[in-house]
C-alpha cells in the first residue's frame, strides 16, 4: 500500500492511542510478528532519537520547561519540526529499503494532546487543533493508524502497574478527555486510513486483533 509517488513496498504504520493504552507494547509485537513472516520490520518513535525528539523528552519528563504562555503551540512547533527530521533521516529511507515502517505516535498524537490539554472544548480549541494539523501539513502520511482504544482506567492501572516517574500529561481528568478524542480520531484526520482496535484485553488478544486489522494494509514476506 505504497503512496501514489512511491516504488517500493515500504508500508508506513502508526500506533496511537492514550498514555498506557499499549502502543510500545503493540508496536513490538506486531514488528516481531512481521520479522517471523521474513518481512523487514523497523519500529521507530516519536518524540524521536534525532535532536529536536530528544529535547521533546525532556520537556515531557519535566526535565526542562518551556516558557508558560503558549507553552501547548511551543510544543507543537517542536513535535512538528522533530516530525520532518524523522520523516527524512529514519521514516522515507526504511521505507524505500522496503521496511515496514512502524512508529509507535505520529502527528494524531500531537493534535490531540497538544489541542486538549490547553482551552476547554469550542471554537479555540477547534482552531489551535486546525493549525496543529497545519503546522503538519508537510509531513508524510501514513498508510494506516492503528488506534487502540482503552478505558482511561485501564491505561491507567497499567501505568502504575509500570511505574517510574510520572509524565507530563498523566493525570486521569485529561487523559479520559485524550480518550474520547482518540475515538472520533477519524474527525480530526479525514483521509487517512484509521482503523480502531479494543485495547482493552490482554496483551495476545490485543496483538491478534492488531494483526487482523493490518492484514489488508501490509503484505507477509516473501
Ligand atoms: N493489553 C495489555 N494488558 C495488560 N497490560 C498491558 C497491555 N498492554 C500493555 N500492557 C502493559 O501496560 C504498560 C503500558 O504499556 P505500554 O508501555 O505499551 O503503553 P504505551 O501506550 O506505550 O504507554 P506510553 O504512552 O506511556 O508510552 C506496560 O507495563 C505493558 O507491559
Ligand atoms: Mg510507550
Amino acid at each position: 500500500m505504497a503512496q501514489a509517488d512511491d516504488h517500493h513496498d515500504g508500508v508506513f504504520v502508526v500506533f496511537e492511542g492514550i498514555d498506557g493504552a499499549g502502543t510500545t507494547t503493540q508496536s513490538q509485537r506486531y514488528a516481531a510478528w512481521l520479522r517471523a513472516r521474513r518481512r523487514l520490520a523497523h519500529v521507530t518513535r516519536e518524540p524521536s532519537g534525532g535532536p529536536m525528539g530528544s529535547l521533546l523528552r525532556l520537556v515531557i519528563t519535566q526535565r526542562v520547561s518551556l516558557p508558560a504562555t503558549h507553552r501547548d503551540a511551543a510544543m507543537a512547533l517542536l513535535f512538528a519540526a522533530d516530525r520532518l527530521d524523522h520523516v527524512e533521516s529514519e521514516i522515507n529511507p526504511h521505507l524505500r529499503d522496503g521496511y515496514v515502517v512502524i512508529s509507535d505516535r505520529y502527528d494524531l498524537s500531537s493534535v490531540i494532546y497538544q489541542s486538549m490539554s490547553g482551552a476547554d472544548e469550542g471554537p479555540e480549541r477547534t482552531a489551535f487543533a486546525a493549525w496543529i494539523r497545519d503546522c503538519n501539513r508537510y509531513a508524510r502520511r501514513p498508510d494506516v493508524t492503528v488506534v487502540l482504544d482503552v478505558s482511561p482506567e485501564v491505561a491507567a492501572q497499567r501505568r502504575r502497574n509500570r511505574g517510574g516517574a510520572s509524565e507530563l500529561f498523566e493525570e486521569a481528568e485529561l487523559q479520559a478527555k485524550l480518550a474520547r478524542a482518540y475515538l472520533k480520531a477519524e474527525e480530526i484526520l479525514p483521509g487517512d486510513r484509521i482503523v480502531h482496535v479494543d485495547g482493552d484485553a490482554d496483551v495476545d488478544a490485543v496483538a491478534a486483533a492488531v494483526i487482523e486489522a493490518l492484514a489488508p494494509f501490509v503484505k507477509e514476506g516473501p
